[in-house]
Protein backbone atom coordinates (compact mmCIF):
# COMPACT_ATOMS: atom_id res chain seq x y z
CA UNK A 1 0.00 0.00 0.00
CA UNK A 2 1.58 3.82 -1.16
CA UNK A 3 -0.21 6.69 0.35
CA UNK A 4 0.44 9.78 -1.18
CA UNK A 5 -0.64 13.35 1.13
CA UNK A 6 -0.77 16.63 0.19
CA UNK A 7 -1.72 19.65 2.05
CA UNK A 8 -5.53 18.59 2.40
CA UNK A 9 -4.21 16.19 5.26
CA UNK A 10 -3.47 18.58 7.41
CA UNK A 11 -6.38 21.13 6.72
CA UNK A 12 -8.53 19.91 9.99
CA UNK A 13 -5.07 20.22 12.03
CA UNK A 14 -5.53 24.15 11.44
CA UNK A 15 -2.67 24.46 9.10
CA UNK A 16 -3.83 26.66 5.24
CA UNK A 17 -3.73 24.63 2.60
CA UNK A 18 -1.09 25.91 0.49
CA UNK A 19 -3.31 27.11 -2.41
CA UNK A 20 -5.45 28.31 0.76
CA UNK A 21 -5.80 32.50 0.33
CA UNK A 22 -2.74 33.43 2.40
CA UNK A 23 -3.77 35.76 5.50
CA UNK A 24 -2.63 38.43 7.71
CA UNK A 25 0.36 41.01 5.88
CA UNK A 26 1.15 37.78 3.85
CA UNK A 27 -2.09 38.42 2.03
CA UNK A 28 -0.58 40.58 -0.71
CA UNK A 29 2.08 37.53 -1.68
CA UNK A 30 1.11 34.43 -3.76
CA UNK A 31 3.69 31.66 -2.62
CA UNK A 32 4.47 30.75 -5.79
CA UNK A 33 6.09 34.38 -5.19
CA UNK A 34 8.26 33.63 -2.41
CA UNK A 35 9.33 29.78 -2.45
CA UNK A 36 11.41 30.19 -5.02
CA UNK A 37 15.18 30.58 -4.95
CA UNK A 38 15.22 33.64 -7.45
CA UNK A 39 12.62 35.20 -4.36
CA UNK A 40 15.22 34.66 -1.65
CA UNK A 41 18.17 35.46 -4.18
CA UNK A 42 16.21 38.95 -4.38
CA UNK A 43 15.36 39.12 -0.80
CA UNK A 44 16.56 36.45 1.45
CA UNK A 45 14.55 38.67 4.73
CA UNK A 46 10.96 38.62 3.10
CA UNK A 47 11.69 35.11 1.99
CA UNK A 48 13.45 33.61 5.68
CA UNK A 49 9.85 35.87 7.85
CA UNK A 50 7.49 34.16 5.60
CA UNK A 51 8.99 30.67 6.34
CA UNK A 52 9.09 32.04 10.45
CA UNK A 53 5.64 33.14 10.02
CA UNK A 54 4.87 29.40 8.84
CA UNK A 55 6.65 27.59 11.42
CA UNK A 56 5.16 30.07 14.12
CA UNK A 57 1.23 28.62 12.19
CA UNK A 58 2.61 24.71 12.75
CA UNK A 59 4.09 25.25 16.05
CA UNK A 60 0.94 24.90 17.48
CA UNK A 61 -1.07 23.00 16.22
CA UNK A 62 -1.72 18.35 16.29
CA UNK A 63 -1.97 16.09 13.96
CA UNK A 64 -5.45 15.17 13.34
CA UNK A 65 -7.76 11.46 13.17
CA UNK A 66 -6.55 11.81 9.80
CA UNK A 67 -2.56 11.47 10.55
CA UNK A 68 -3.07 9.21 13.29
CA UNK A 69 -4.90 6.51 10.81
CA UNK A 70 -2.12 6.27 8.66
CA UNK A 71 0.50 5.71 11.61
CA UNK A 72 -1.68 2.84 12.76
CA UNK A 73 -2.20 1.51 9.70
CA UNK A 74 1.53 1.35 8.40
CA UNK A 75 1.16 -1.49 11.28
CA UNK A 76 -1.42 -3.22 9.69
CA UNK A 77 -0.60 -3.51 5.92
CA UNK A 78 2.50 -5.95 5.42
CA UNK A 79 4.52 -3.01 2.50
CA UNK A 80 3.58 0.49 3.67
CA UNK A 81 5.26 3.70 2.07
CA UNK A 82 3.67 7.19 3.14
CA UNK A 83 4.87 9.72 0.97
CA UNK A 84 4.52 13.44 1.64
CA UNK A 85 4.54 16.85 0.12
CA UNK A 86 3.53 18.50 3.08
CA UNK A 87 6.40 20.14 4.89
CA UNK A 88 4.88 19.98 8.48
CA UNK A 89 6.14 17.21 9.87
CA UNK A 90 3.01 16.43 11.40
CA UNK A 91 3.12 12.41 9.84
CA UNK A 92 6.01 11.94 12.34
CA UNK A 93 4.56 13.70 15.32
CA UNK A 94 1.76 11.29 14.63
CA UNK A 95 3.69 8.49 14.97
CA UNK A 96 4.24 7.30 11.24
CA UNK A 97 7.72 5.85 11.55
CA UNK A 98 8.89 5.68 7.18
CA UNK A 99 7.68 8.80 5.50
CA UNK A 100 9.07 10.16 2.35
CA UNK A 101 9.18 13.75 2.77
CA UNK A 102 9.36 15.02 -0.78
CA UNK A 103 8.92 18.92 -0.35
CA UNK A 104 11.19 18.37 2.58
CA UNK A 105 10.47 19.68 6.53
CA UNK A 106 10.02 23.58 7.34
CA UNK A 107 11.45 22.99 10.76
CA UNK A 108 14.86 21.66 9.18
CA UNK A 109 17.90 24.72 8.39
CA UNK A 110 20.00 23.90 6.13
CA UNK A 111 22.97 26.67 4.47
CA UNK A 112 22.09 27.73 1.00
CA UNK A 113 25.24 26.95 -0.67
CA UNK A 114 26.68 23.54 1.46
CA UNK A 115 23.04 21.93 1.63
CA UNK A 116 23.81 20.75 5.21
CA UNK A 117 21.55 21.25 7.86
CA UNK A 118 22.64 23.90 10.35
CA UNK A 119 21.05 24.08 13.98
CA UNK A 120 19.13 27.46 14.85
CA UNK A 121 19.81 27.64 18.46
CA UNK A 122 21.90 30.87 19.20
CA UNK A 123 21.90 31.76 15.74
CA UNK A 124 20.53 35.95 15.00
CA UNK A 125 19.68 37.46 11.99
CA UNK A 126 17.07 37.28 9.19
CA UNK A 127 18.32 34.89 7.52
CA UNK A 128 20.79 34.13 9.82
CA UNK A 129 23.89 33.13 8.29
CA UNK A 130 26.22 29.69 8.00
CA UNK A 131 28.43 29.17 11.11
CA UNK A 132 30.19 27.18 8.26
CA UNK A 133 30.91 29.58 5.21
CA UNK A 134 29.21 32.26 5.91
CA UNK A 135 26.48 31.84 3.17
CA UNK A 136 22.53 33.05 4.07
CA UNK A 137 20.58 30.06 5.66
CA UNK A 138 17.25 28.48 4.19
CA UNK A 139 14.71 26.43 4.83
CA UNK A 140 15.18 22.92 4.24
CA UNK A 141 12.09 22.78 2.23
CA UNK A 142 11.57 21.81 -1.98
CA UNK A 143 11.14 25.61 -4.21
CA UNK A 144 9.42 26.04 -7.38
CA UNK A 145 11.92 25.31 -10.12
CA UNK A 146 14.30 22.73 -7.40
CA UNK A 147 14.77 18.93 -7.85
CA UNK A 148 12.47 17.27 -5.39
CA UNK A 149 15.10 14.97 -2.96
CA UNK A 150 16.10 12.18 -5.68
CA UNK A 151 16.35 9.22 -3.64
CA UNK A 152 12.90 10.02 -1.68
CA UNK A 153 11.51 10.64 -5.01
CA UNK A 154 12.98 7.22 -6.77
CA UNK A 155 11.38 5.56 -3.39
CA UNK A 156 8.20 6.56 -3.83
CA UNK A 157 7.68 5.93 -7.62
CA UNK A 158 9.00 2.47 -7.16
CA UNK A 159 6.70 1.59 -4.54
CA UNK A 160 3.57 3.33 -6.36
CA UNK A 161 4.82 1.28 -9.39
CA UNK A 162 4.35 -2.15 -7.22
CA UNK A 163 1.55 -0.97 -5.01
CA UNK A 164 -2.02 -3.35 -4.87
CA UNK A 165 -3.52 -0.08 -2.98
CA UNK A 166 -2.88 3.71 -3.74
CA UNK A 167 -4.13 6.44 -1.62
CA UNK A 168 -4.28 10.03 -2.60
CA UNK A 169 -5.11 12.19 0.21
CA UNK A 170 -5.79 15.84 0.47
CA UNK A 171 -3.79 16.99 -3.15
CA UNK A 172 -4.79 18.99 -5.80
CA UNK A 173 -2.71 16.92 -7.77
CA UNK A 174 -1.45 19.97 -9.73
CA UNK A 175 2.41 19.70 -8.69
CA UNK A 176 4.85 17.45 -10.71
CA UNK A 177 6.69 15.49 -10.13
CA UNK A 178 4.46 14.25 -6.87
CA UNK A 179 1.39 14.28 -9.42
CA UNK A 180 2.82 11.50 -11.59
CA UNK A 181 2.56 8.97 -8.51
CA UNK A 182 -0.88 7.68 -9.04
CA UNK A 183 -0.07 7.42 -12.83
CA UNK A 184 3.08 4.90 -11.42
CA UNK A 185 0.93 2.87 -9.46
CA UNK A 186 -2.41 2.58 -12.65
CA UNK A 187 0.72 1.35 -15.14
CA UNK A 188 1.69 -1.18 -12.08
CA UNK A 189 -2.08 -2.33 -11.78
CA UNK A 190 -3.02 -0.89 -8.24
CA UNK A 191 -6.57 0.37 -7.35
CA UNK A 192 -6.63 4.04 -6.80
CA UNK A 193 -8.17 5.54 -3.97
CA UNK A 194 -8.89 9.58 -3.70
CA UNK A 195 -9.96 11.11 -1.15
CA UNK A 196 -10.35 14.70 -1.33
CA UNK A 197 -13.86 17.02 -0.64
CA UNK A 198 -12.93 18.59 -4.03
CA UNK A 199 -12.74 16.85 -7.87
CA UNK A 200 -8.50 16.74 -8.90
CA UNK A 201 -7.11 15.90 -12.02
CA UNK A 202 -6.77 12.65 -10.71
CA UNK A 203 -10.69 11.92 -9.89
CA UNK A 204 -11.33 10.89 -13.59
CA UNK A 205 -8.33 8.48 -13.54
CA UNK A 206 -8.90 7.07 -10.11
CA UNK A 207 -11.40 3.54 -9.00
CA UNK A 208 -12.64 5.23 -6.38
CA UNK A 209 -12.89 8.75 -5.85
CA UNK A 210 -14.50 9.41 -2.02
CA UNK A 211 -15.51 13.15 -1.30
CA UNK A 212 -14.98 13.19 1.47
CA UNK A 213 -12.68 15.36 4.37
CA UNK A 214 -9.37 12.84 5.45
CA UNK A 215 -9.84 12.97 9.58
CA UNK A 216 -13.18 11.49 9.05
CA UNK A 217 -12.72 9.10 5.67
CA UNK A 218 -9.09 7.65 6.56
CA UNK A 219 -10.00 6.55 10.45
CA UNK A 220 -13.12 4.85 8.71
CA UNK A 221 -10.98 2.42 6.59
CA UNK A 222 -9.37 1.11 9.63
CA UNK A 223 -10.48 -2.21 10.48
CA UNK A 224 -12.63 -1.26 13.41
CA UNK A 225 -11.76 -3.76 16.49
CA UNK A 226 -8.02 -3.64 15.88
CA UNK A 227 -8.27 -6.92 13.56
CA UNK A 228 -5.57 -7.33 11.32
P1 LIG B 1 -3.13 22.28 -2.35
O1 LIG B 1 -3.44 23.44 -1.44
O2 LIG B 1 -2.78 22.51 -3.78
O3 LIG B 1 -4.35 21.27 -2.35
C1 LIG B 1 -4.95 20.88 -1.15
C2 LIG B 1 -6.03 19.88 -1.50
O4 LIG B 1 -6.57 19.39 -0.29
C3 LIG B 1 -7.16 20.47 -2.31
O5 LIG B 1 -7.42 19.65 -3.43
C4 LIG B 1 -8.35 20.46 -1.33
O6 LIG B 1 -9.58 20.17 -2.00
C5 LIG B 1 -7.99 19.31 -0.43
N1 LIG B 1 -8.55 19.38 0.92
C6 LIG B 1 -8.89 20.48 1.63
N2 LIG B 1 -9.36 20.10 2.86
C7 LIG B 1 -9.28 18.73 2.90
C8 LIG B 1 -9.60 17.75 3.88
N3 LIG B 1 -10.10 18.10 5.08
N4 LIG B 1 -9.39 16.44 3.58
C9 LIG B 1 -8.90 16.08 2.37
N5 LIG B 1 -8.56 16.96 1.39
C10 LIG B 1 -8.77 18.28 1.67
O7 LIG B 1 -1.98 21.48 -1.63
P2 LIG B 1 -1.08 20.35 -2.26
O8 LIG B 1 -1.82 19.52 -3.24
O9 LIG B 1 -0.42 19.66 -1.12
O10 LIG B 1 4.88 22.37 -3.29
O11 LIG B 1 0.05 21.20 -3.04
C11 LIG B 1 1.13 20.43 -3.59
C12 LIG B 1 2.33 21.29 -3.62
O12 LIG B 1 2.01 22.52 -4.30
C13 LIG B 1 2.82 21.76 -2.27
O13 LIG B 1 3.58 20.79 -1.61
C14 LIG B 1 3.69 22.91 -2.69
C15 LIG B 1 2.85 23.53 -3.78
O14 LIG B 1 3.59 23.94 -4.86
C16 LIG B 1 6.03 23.11 -3.09
O15 LIG B 1 6.06 24.03 -2.30
C17 LIG B 1 7.19 22.66 -3.88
Amino acid sequence: MVVLTGAGISAESGVPTFRDAQTGLWERYRPEDLATPEAFARDPELVWRWYAWRRELIGGVEPNAGHRALADLENRVPRFTLATQNVDGLHRLAGSRDVLELHGDISRTICSRERVTVDLEGLQGEPPVCPGCGAYLRPDVVWFGEALPVEAFEMAREAAHESDVFLSVGTSSLVQPAASLPDAALAGGATVIEINPEPTPLTPHADYALRSPAGETLPALLPAHGGA
